[in-house]
């Protein structure tokens, strides 16, 4: 089949590659004229195991092309897949859906022949019937077709969640040609037993939303037993191992530490909340407020700590940061918790050094004033304390003999609950977590 996706982020590029994959033909339209020309050029301008392969490939052989143009987009295919961004508005809780409406604003008019807009980012319950309405008034004598199959992808798992996904969420309006469609560009998932989950645009809006919101509510509910465990001197991951041995919770996301972050889950939870006061349903959110207070606790207390282990001030020290990639296996810094820590602790006075394997290009663009080193060695040059913040497999696996040539001392603050503390300790290092 043939078919556009619009925009080539984090989310488009791997679906469109993905699509490829199965057999489709594939434009993608991205505005960024750096971006369009590295993808079209068969490079991934982010980081993402595995889908560098698949997009040169598929660039390569002609079935994916790029372009920046939506009359080519509209001439191009009937089926759009919309995934642009819906980041979180500047000083509000709600999703900025600018990106969103433009991209109807744009296409619509340019289609001539009957066309499927199925939206893949994340948006606001009933944001599918509001584009739907304005898809009819910018139509010119064709019909419009809007409806939405959320994205469930995680970065670092990107093209395995995309072409091997739990489930496929449909929302479609009675009547439409979209289930059919979507059987088909889904056919080899849904012949190897992908269940199929066919139901109304604002059920699959809530579906999105509402797995961000759980995902994001057992990361806090862990972290905020971390803290009762803190001043009860209880251990929290054995906590998790326990309780996650029940079917019912699962050990999954399960992992106390510094909390979550990334272009996702903070800002959809807050996006649900806004979503839910307009809707006159705020309370029924509310928990969701503390889901997000505790996860920023996190940071705060992650600095606290780093200043206790110094002696009660930051004042002159020099911390080591490892890693800077809100999770391993990205390079996305976006609301990245450990570059929030850099950034703190440096404003109390101490010199940090980061490193991370991935994400030093994208931290020194957002973060341009925190100093960066070239490896992990590096970093902990005359450090006082080290802090390992993003548990990339770099880090987990290193020993305290190769940092111990450069610190100056023995201190180690494990953010993410992911070293054996016992190998630190017995090594004679000073180790919390
Ligand atoms: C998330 C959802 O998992 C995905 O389904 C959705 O499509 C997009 O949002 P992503 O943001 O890529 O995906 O990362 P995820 O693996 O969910 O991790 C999010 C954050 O939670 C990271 O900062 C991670 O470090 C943190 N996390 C995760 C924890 O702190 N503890 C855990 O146990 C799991």
């Amino acid at each position: 089949m043939r078919m556009v996706v619009l925009g080539l982020g984090y989310l488009g590029a791997t679906h469109a590659a993905c699509m490829a994959e199965l057999g489709h033909e594939v434009l993608g339209i991205e505005v960024v004229p750096e971006k369009r020309a590295q993808l079209a050029a068969g490079e991934v301008p982010f980081y993402e195991p595995g889908l560098p392969e698949l997009l040169k490939r598929h660039i390569d052989s002609g079935v994916l092309t790029v372009s920046e143009s939506y009359a080519e987009a509209a001439d191009f295919a009937d089926v759009f897949f919309i995934a642009v961004g819906t980041p979180q508005k500047k000083g509000e809780y709600s999703a900025d859906l600018q990106y969103v409406e433009s991209a109807i604003e744009e296409l619509v008019p340019l289609l001539t022949r009957d066309a499927l807009i199925l939206g893949k980012s994340t948006v606001p319950v009933g944001t599918a019937e509001k584009l739907s309405l304005r898809a009819d008034e910018l139509a010119k004598d064709v019909s419009v077709e809007i409806a939405w199959n959320p994205e469930f992808l995680r970065e670092g798992f990107a093209v395995e969640d995309t072409l091997h996904p739990d489930r496929v969420v449909l929302g479609t309006f009675p009547g439409d040609r979209a289930e059919a469609v979507c059987r088909e560009i889904y056919a080899p998932m849904l012949e190897d037993g992908t269940p199929f989950i066919v139901t109304d645009p604002p059920t699959a809006e809530l579906v999105k939303t509402s797995a961000n919101a759980f995902l994001a509510t057992k990361i806090s509910f862990i972290n905020a037993i971390a803290e009762v465990c803190d001043a009860a001197g209880a251990d929290v991951k054995a906590i998790a191992d326990a309780i996650g041995y029940d079917a019912r919770i699962g050990r999954k996301f399960l992992n106390a530490g510094l909390g979550f972050g990334g272009g996702c889950l903070p800002k959809d939870i807050r996006a649900f909340m806004a979503r839910a006061g307009e809707l006159g349903a705020a309370e029924a959110l509310s928990f969701l407020r503390e889901v997000d207070n505790v996860n920023m606790r996190r940071r705060t207390r992650m600095v606290e700590l780093t200043r206790e282990v110094c002696g009660g001030s930051l004042l002159g020290k020099r911390i080591a940061i490892l890693g800077a990639a809100f999770k391993p296996k990205s390079d996305d810094v976006r609301d990245s918790p450990a570059l929030n820590v850099a950034g703190q602790i440096q404003l109390q006075g101490a010199s940090v050094a980061v490193y991370d394997p991935k994400a030093m290009d994208n931290s020194r663009k957002l973060f341009p004033t925190l100093d960066y080193a070239l490896s992990a060695a590096d970093a902990c040059e005359k450090a006082d304390v080290v802090l390992v913040l993003t548990e990339w497999q770099e880090f987990v696996t290193l020993s305290p003999g190769d940092l111990e040539p450069y610190v100056r001392q023995r201190k180690i603050i494990d953010g993410r609950n992911c070293l054996n503390a016992e190998n630190w300790s017995g090594a004679g290092w000073l180790y919390r977590a």
